[in-house]
């Protein structure tokens, strides 16, 4: 039975056969020798994710002095049920991520269509025709608990089996760049061996061209340039793997107005990145305590960190919503603490700061199911069976990736709570976290076995008409800051919602004037960090009664 890959806007593409193998590898090759013709480089990049199809991309579009284009990208996803749409999408011209940057499409669009400088496949014998390998696969941290990192180990399998097929194919010239986020000491101590072993076995004797620098993307409205415009990092295994990553990266990049840093070991490169990623991390975190402080004190945090940001040392302080979500911060310093024991022996536990900061974040969201149940209590309404609206799916502002998203605990804690829940996001049409809560992600890595009472959640939707996400609520949730939801009128909303509802501001998006009429109106608003709602709301309460 032919089995079918689905793409989010529900189209269904078969996965390949077995002849179709054949006849996609001569396509390869006679594209590859058309463009080397053209004096052009082959670069495969392995996985088509949030990373990898826009790197693609940028590599794609890189071109000489003249404007000539001097790489050309075979885009390498492997064919599974859940991501093989993205091959034949790419291969359209259409991005096969979402995002606000304006960018994404036309640089997709003109090196696929008109420059004919990328493609995607599904067939590993793309590697065989590669100069450049560029790793973007994913190496995923799991968690046994919420809240204690500890618990969790690095998981390796993509990355290892990523790594066995590049070393069983690769010409043994070709170099290969780890992208990937890793456990420091990885590159040298696990894909070197992996890859030294199988040219071993394929009769080759030289020493792997690999090398290891990491990504800074942002999926947000500067998606490219975050790739492209922006420094990087990066190391070899050897002097030449040293001098030839050096030599992509400069090709590609805009390394003139943005300089690399050489380090001289992979495992300083890959350190740099769980540093800076853990630093990120940990101030965040720190703000979680002054947040319930505030909240519980009158003060309005967000007002103390504008004030604060004005300072230009501390201008990079940032509130941290509803947790933080996202596929890095949550598990790169537990790929840290992974590797101090599991890849390089070590049997103290040197780590205080790193796992405490992701156990405050990842357990940050829950806080906001009990500000839902204070805010119907206060207007006389029971938790259990309250209709309760989501506004964002995201893990952050103005882009459609929903992994580990804050949002993702708040649905499931207020379902557990009894609520039913309803959510909007108009960057996300599916859900998979729970439309597929069974196998989204992996099985034993989904966050639904952390909750009870959670099967009916495969039935959430996500709706796209506000209006109707509205109708008959009893609460609000502002979760993420879409642009869509930074104006909303606290009128039309009452309106639509049909009856004064409860109102729950996670991220600073209502200002004073909107929280003051959503209590004129009969709302309850709570939010995080936002003490001073009490205020307004004695204030609105008083002249209601002076009024009377
Ligand atoms: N998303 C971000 O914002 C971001 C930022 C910086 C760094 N990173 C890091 O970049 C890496 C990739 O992240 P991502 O967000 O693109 O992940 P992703 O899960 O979106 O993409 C990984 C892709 O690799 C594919 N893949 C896995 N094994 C494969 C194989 N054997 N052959 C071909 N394809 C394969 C998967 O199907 C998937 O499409 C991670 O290490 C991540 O930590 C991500």
């Amino acid at each position: 039975m032919a089995k079918y890959s689905i793409s989010p806007s529900g189209e269904k593409f078969p996965l390949p056969t077995k002849e179709d193998y054949r006849k996609e590898f001569e396509k390869l090759k006679e594209a590859a020798k058309r463009q080397r013709a053209k004096g052009r480089e082959i670069v495969v990049v392995m996985g088509l994710g949030f990373v990898g199809a826009v790197m693609a991309a940028v590599v794609a579009d890189a071109a000489d002095k003249k404007g000539n284009p001097t790489k050309f990208v075979i885009g390498m996803q492997r064919p599974s049920t859940r991501s093989y749409w993205k091959t034949p999408l790419l291969n359209r011209g259409i991005p096969p991520v979402s995002s606000e940057d304006p960018e994404v499409v036309p640089i997709i669009k003109r090196c696929v269509l008109e420059k004919k400088t990328l493609m995607a496949t599904y067939t590993y014998d793309a590697l065989k025709l590669a100069d450049v390998v560029v790793v973007d696969v994913q190496c995923d941290y799991q968690k046994e608990s919420i809240g204690n990192v500890r618990t969790g180990q690095a998981d390796m399998e993509a990355l290892e089996e990523s790594l066995e097929i590049i070393a069983g194919n690769i010409n043994p010239e070709a170099l290969v760049l780890i992208e990937t986020t890793v456990a420091p000491g990885t590159t040298e101590q696990i894909a070197y061996p992996i890859i030294k072993k199988m040219f071993r076995k394929r009769g080759i004797q030289s020493d792997p061209l690999l090398a290891h620098s990491y990504e800074r993307v942002m999926p947000g409205r500067n998606y490219v340039a975050s790739i492209r415009d922006f420094w990087r990092v990066c190391s070899g295994v050897n002097e030449e793997a040293t001098r030839r990553v050096v030599k992509f990266l400069k090709e590609i990049l805009n390394t003139e107005k943005f300089p690399l840093t050489v380090l001289d070991r992979p495992i300083e490169s890959e350190t740099a990145k769980i540093v800076e990623n853990s630093f990120r991390a940990t101030t965040l975190a720190f703000l979680d305590e002054w947040s319930l402080f505030a909240e519980r004190n009158g003060v309005d945090i967000i007002k103390v960190i504008q004030a604060i940001k004005v300072r230009p040392t501390h201008s990079n302080m940032i509130f941290p919503g509803p947790g933080i979500g996202g596929y890095c911060l949550p598990k790169d310093g537990g790929l840290g603490l992974w590797a101090y024991r599991h890849i390089h022996g070590w049997e103290d536990d040197i780590f205080k700061i790193t796992p405490l900061a992701i156990d405050i974040n990842d357990t940050r969201s829950l806080h906001v199911a009990q500000l839902v149940r204070d805010a119907l209590r206060n207007m006389g309404r029971a938790m259990a069976s309250a209709e309760i609206l989501v506004l964002g799916a995201s893990y952050r502002e103005d882009v459609g990736d929903t992994r580990y998203s804050g949002s993702e605990l708040i649905v499931r804690r207020l379902t557990e709570m009894g609520a039913e829940l309803r959510v909007h996001d108009p960057y996300v049409l599916h859900w998979w976290e729970f439309e597929k809560q069974d196998e989204y992600p992996a099985s034993s890595q989904g966050m639904k076995r952390f909750f009870r009472g959670q099967e009916k959640l495969k039935d959430l939707r996500v709706e796209q008409n506000l209006k109707k996400a509205l109708a008959g609520i009893d609460a609000l949730i502002f979760a993420v800051r879409h642009r869509h939801y930074l104006n909303l009128e606290p009128d039309e909303v009452v309106k639509m919602a049909g009856n004064p509802i409860a109102v729950i501001d996670c991220f600073g998006i209502l200002n004073d004037d909107q929280i003051r009429r959503y209590f004129e109106l009969g709302c309850e608003v709570k939010g995080l960090g936002r003490g001073h709602v009490k205020r307004i709301k004695d204030q609105v309460r008083g002249n209601k009664r002076a009024e009377a």
